[in-house]
């Protein structure tokens, strides 16, 4: 399916790959002797030196904990850490920091969600309405909820090429709708839906909007003021960022009306034995020490991709994506599983009857690292009758050389068993 590519555009980048890729160090390794071909970007990306180091200087010179202490150490973190909100604030186009939590990641945000809201707002005979191409993450917290309290988990389909079927999402929508959680771009496919659209059908009927941003914050523009959704969630370790950080973007009256998520320090106003009152936002929702390293390094990362820019690397990826389209698509054994109009930069394919561990096993003996398996998408491999898929995603540290070198060990695979 062609995409529109715009080649021009491209060309006028004042973008060069080489220099990028000397930001990030383990770029220079190599893997059984080859060197390293990093395509399993969807699965984590890796860190610029930028944000190795200011999490390192905080470790060597600045940490404490935050929120706490008069001392200055306390303070500086304290400060450091309400900084990196601001630029997520920033970042996602948010209307004020009171909507940004920390979390530990995607799937810790949608369970805040589905606890918190869930807990509240979801009863028997409700129904909360998600996707064919849904990781389980934003499959299996609904699943507990529903389950919990007699509510009904609706499932909107998707056509051959992937793509969401606007219409007969809609036509699910009924009066006892209460949620619809969706993704922004599929981990497996590379799908991205048509969030801003699928928000305002939602709202028409009253009805507030959950996205899943795991796999879409690194590739495209995200503003919260245009796409209008109610919550939005991602990982900082995909956006460039470290491990075990995450956001939650609620809109504040909606995150104003939930209850608490965990109880413990830093949530509460004042405790007594009869009776506790809870932090301002976003406080209500940061029970306990937080991810205090994790947090500044994530405003760092964002702060890097800020640099670069997110227009410039989503220009670029498209042009990595359409170039890598192509030359997989001239391989005839190889089919690729995920051919929607607009898709981030991820190309999942099956090879015949080869199955995806040996030709991850074998690209690994190329020094070529891509993710094979279901990618937490069971029922996504199913709707497509296939076990697992190979999948290639890529960052804008990547090259057309890198894309070219994966074809040539994609046709070796071929080789071998043929
Ligand atoms: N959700 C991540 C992936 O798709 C881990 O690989």
């Amino acid at each position: 399916m062609e995409r529109d590519t715009n080649l021009a555009e491209v060309a006028k980048l004042n973008f060069d790959v080489e220099n990028i890729r000397k930001d990030f160090p383990i770029l220079n390794r190599s893997i059984k002797g080859k060197p390293l071909v990093y395509l399993d970007n969807a699965a984590t990306t890796q860190k610029p030196k930028s944000v190795i180091e200011r999490t390192s200087t905080y470790y060597l010179n600045e940490n404490s904990n935050i929120h706490r202490g008069v001392h200055t150490l306390s303070q500086l973190a304290t400060e450091y850490y309400e900084n990196s909100r601001s630029i997520i604030k920033k970042f996602l186009n948010a209307s004020s920091n009171e909507e940004i939590i920390f979390t530990r990641g995607t799937t810790e945000s949608i369970n805040l969600i589905a606890n918190t809201f869930g807990r509240k707002f979801i009863k028997e005979g409700d129904e909360i309405i998600i996707s064919h191409m849904e990781h389980h993450s934003n499959i299996v917290p609904w699943q507990i909820l529903c389950e919990e309290r007699g509510a009904i988990l609706k499932v909107a389909p998707i056509n051959e090429h992937g793509e969401l079927l606007i219409d007969e999402f809609e036509r699910l929508i009924t009066s006892k709708t209460k949620l619809v959680s969706l993704i922004h771009a599929s981990n497996t496919l590379g799908t991205i839906n048509l969030i801003k659209k699928i928000t305002e059908i939602s709202h028409s009927h009253g009805i507030p909007v959950l996205v899943d941003g795991a796999q879409a914050v690194s590739h495209i523009p995200i503003d919260m003021q245009d796409l209008d959704c109610d919550f939005y969630a991602f990982s900082g370790h995909k956006v460039y960022g470290p491990t075990g950080i995450g956001v939650l973007f609620g809109k504040k009256n909606l995150l104003d009306e939930l209850p608490p998520y965990q109880g413990g320090g830093d949530m509460i106003r004042s405790v007594t034995f009869e009776k506790t009152t809870y932090n301002d936002l976003p406080f209500k929702f940061e029970a306990g020490t937080p991810n205090i390293v994790g947090a500044i390094g994530l405003g760092e990362a964002l702060s890097y991709v800020s640099k670069v820019g997110v227009e410039t690397i989503a220009l670029y990826e498209q042009e990595l994506l359409n170039y890598a389209t192509k030359v997989l698509s001239e391989i005839n054994e190889l089919k690729i599983i995920g051919t929607a109009l607009e898709k981030t930069s991820i190309i999942s394919f099956v090879l015949k009857d080869i199955h995806p561990h040996d030709v991850g096993t074998i690209l690994d003996n190329e020094g070529i690292a891509v993710r094979t398996g279901h990618h937490c998408t069971q029922p996504l491999m199913k709707r497509f009758n296939i076990p697992a898929t190979t999948r290639a995603s890529f960052a804008f540290y990547n090259t057309k050389k890198e894309i070219d070198m994966l074809s040539e060990a994609i046709k070796k695979v071929i080789k071998v068993f043929s």
